[in-house]
């Protein structure tokens, strides 16, 4: 349990939209993808509704945390975000923070791995960077966008190795595909190259424990680089809105 997470309120069944009858979940498509091919559970779940009367979740999850009506940043770092990213997020800026790194770069630190926080993990700093692009500078959507290349490739005058990490995730051979080697060339020759190598040289991985980190102290940072739109995340009709709102209810079948 984090200290600094704020109590989750949870709504009864009897509260929820589609109240009285049972309401069937489907997974995304992404994660029916299994090792022996694509399992295929909407047809089991097709029988369940007409045999039983059950309807497909739309709405409120009784299972998770209730988002505020108009949510800020932070309400998704408490209330849809699994412990590891919350940390994983936290102790990134904090570091970048104690580092003396400026705003921007701690702003990036803090948003980097928005993406695998609630929403995707696949292809996580092109999503992150297109979730957040309204809200932050450029340079900022920029530098999450290519944290995922640079990770892969070392540079030593700034100290930067191939992570250990990714030796024990990928394998000792992995080798990343193709546009990946690209973005990572490209971000070499960009003006804003150190933002996101900064970004990298932050990220580290803390699965549990260590120190935990009090999210109100980036409040002021947010402010100035975070722009929260009045109708909350989700709600302001930006090109990037349905990111949030699946995040609010990611188990909508529609
Ligand atoms: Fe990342
Ligand atoms: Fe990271």
């Amino acid at each position: 349990m984090i200290p600094y997470r704020k109590k989750p309120v949870f709504l009864a069944p009897t509260e929820c939209p589609q109240a009285g009858r049972e309401r069937l979940v489907m997974q995304q498509p992404l994660a029916n993808f299994t090792a022996d091919g694509v399992h295929e559970p909407e047809a089991a779940l097709l029988k369940r509704m007409n045999d039983t009367g059950a309807v497909f979740m739309m709405g409120q999850n009784a299972n998770l945390p209730v988002m505020p009506e108009r949510p800020r940043l932070l309400d998704f770092f408490h209330y849809r975000f699994c412990d590891i990213a919350f940390r994983h997020l936290l102790q990134s800026a904090k570091l970048a923070l104690d580092a003396g790194q400026s705003e921007t770069v701690i702003i990036a630190c803090l948003l980097h791995d928005i993406s695998n926080g609630a929403l995707i993990r696949s292809d996580h700093g092109y999503w992150g960077a297109q979730m957040v692009a309204p809200y932050v500078s450029e340079e900022v959507a920029w530098a999450v966008q290519y944290h995922q290349a640079l990770r892969y490739f070392a540079d030593d005058s700034v100290g930067f190795k191939y992570p250990d990490a990714y030796n024990q995730f990928f394998g000792p051979d992995y080798e990343p595909p193709e546009y990946i080697q690209k973005a990572h060339q490209e971000a070499r020759n960009h003006r804003w190259y150190m933002t996101s190598r900064l970004i990298t040289i932050h990220d580290i991985y803390s699965f549990e424990g260590g120190k935990e980190i009090d999210p109100a102290i980036f409040t002021d940072i947010i402010g100035r680089h975070f722009r929260e739109p009045e109708e909350g995340l989700g709600f302001d009709n930006s090109p990037v809105a349905h990111m949030w709102r699946t995040m609010i209810w990611p188990n909508n079948f529609l």
